[in-house]
Formats: structure tokens, sequence, C-alpha cells
């Protein structure tokens, strides 16, 4: 897979990233959601002095799509990005959320800027938690 052809997302992912209201940890993330039909969702990491109410960029850029009508059959990337030295991957948390919300081949582009590679739900969180009636 080309991964100068998922630009735009990765773009989009840095935009939310400069909304990062991480005034505690001072680590901003970005991400974004591309739907089939070519649409956008933003999200960024938003902290809070209750420290375990900080929600993670990419829970919010999932959560944004759906909360906009949009469904897992309906996406086709997600892109996640910091400015670090090193690529960042998804916490704990928000994989197992991906591996419920996201189709499981959905590419997900994780970049800092300076390189960036693809990787899938599947080989984030090989034999997730499951249930049979979804
Ligand atoms: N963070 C994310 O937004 N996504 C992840 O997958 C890893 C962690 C955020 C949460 C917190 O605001 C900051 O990064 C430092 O952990």
């Amino acid at each position: 897979m080309d991964i100068s052809s998922f630009k735009p997302l990765v773009n989009n992912a840095f935009t939310a990233l400069n909304n990062s209201y991480s005034p505690y940890s001072k680590f901003k993330v970005g991400a974004c959601i591309q739907t089939k039909s070519n649409k956008y969702f933003l999200g960024t990491n938003i902290e809070n002095i209750s420290f375990g109410l900080t929600v993670c960029a990419e829970r919010n850029a999932i959560f944004s799509a759906y909360s906009n009508g949009y469904k897992k059959e309906d996406i086709s990337a997600i892109a996640v990005v910091t400015n670090d030295d090193i690529i960042t991957t998804p916490c704990g948390a928000c994989r197992q959320v991906l591996s419920e919300l996201l189709p499981h081949n959905t590419p997900i582009i994780l970049s800092n800027g300076k390189e960036s590679k693809i990787t899938y739900i599947d080989e984030l969180l090989p034999d997730s938690f499951k249930s049979k009636n979804i």
C-alpha cells in the first residue's frame, strides 16, 4: 500500500494535533478517520486535572465519526500522529476500542512527521476480546 496516498489524512491528523489540550503531559497527539466517501473526522487528546478522565486522540476521532452517523463499514483509514522522536502506537485502551469499531483490515497510519508506517489492528491487538453478537 502506497503511504503517500494517505497524505491528506495525515495532514488532517496534524491539524488535530495542533488542537491538543494536554497541559499536564505536554504530549500532543492527533488522529483522523477517513471515510470511504472521503470525509475526515479529527480527534486529539483532551486531558483533565482528574487525570483518568483524559481521552486519547484516536478514541475522540473514531467516536466523532460514529457520532456523525458513520459506521464501521464506512471507514477506510485512520492516522495517528505525534511530534515525538519515535513513532507512537495507540495505547492498549485505544487498541481495544479500534478493534471493535474499525473494519479489521483498516490501514492504521502512524507518523511523527519524519517517518511513517502502516499497521493493522490484528497486528496491534492479536486475539482481541470480542463478542460473537457484533
Ligand atoms: N495519548 C493519546 O492520545 N493516544 C495514545 O494512544 C497514547 C496516549 C495521549 C494521552 C495523554 O493525553 C498523552 O497522550 C500522554 O499519555
